[in-house]
């Protein structure tokens, strides 16, 4: 009986593993930031140069893990990215409340540890 019972636990472990080898359990979020966001500000959050080029604006503009932006406090992010500004669009009626403060943690995520100077 206890024998079948740590055969089961092991096989299901085994399982398990092959499972989430075959298919990584992926942050939405960050598959969600790749689809909208990253054209424009890039995979690494530091904005995308050739969209800084089509838009005609600063790069410094796009990146979101540059000091100007990520001093901002979340809620004045979520509601850029919910308003919109100038060339960014506004992404309240496509996007659901908790996903653009998702969508803030994560690009905040995306800074490196310690900034520079
Ligand atoms: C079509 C290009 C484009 C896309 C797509 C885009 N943005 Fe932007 N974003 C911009 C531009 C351009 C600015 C700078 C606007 C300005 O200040 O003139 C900006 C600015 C921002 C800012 C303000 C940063 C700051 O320092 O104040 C946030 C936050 C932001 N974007 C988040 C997002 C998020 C989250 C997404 C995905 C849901 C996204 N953006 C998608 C173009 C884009």
């Amino acid at each position: 009986m206890m024998k079948r019972l740590a055969a089961l636990l092991v096989l299901g472990t085994a399982v398990a593993g092959v499972a989430s080898a075959e298919a990584p359990a992926e942050d939405p979020t960050a598959k969600l930031y790749a689809q909208k966001c990253a054209s424009c500000h890039g995979k690494d959050g530091k904005g995308a140069p050739a969209m800084a080029k089509m838009f005609k604006v600063d790069i410094a503009l796009l990146d979101l893990v540059d000091e100007a932006t990520l001093k901002k406090k979340d809620e004045a992010l979520d509601a850029l990215t919910a308003k919109g500004i100038n060339k960014m669009p506004a992404y309240a009626g496509k996007l659901k409340a908790e996903e653009i403060s998702a969508l803030t943690k994560y690009f905040r995520s995306l800074a490196p540890a310690k900034p520079k100077g």
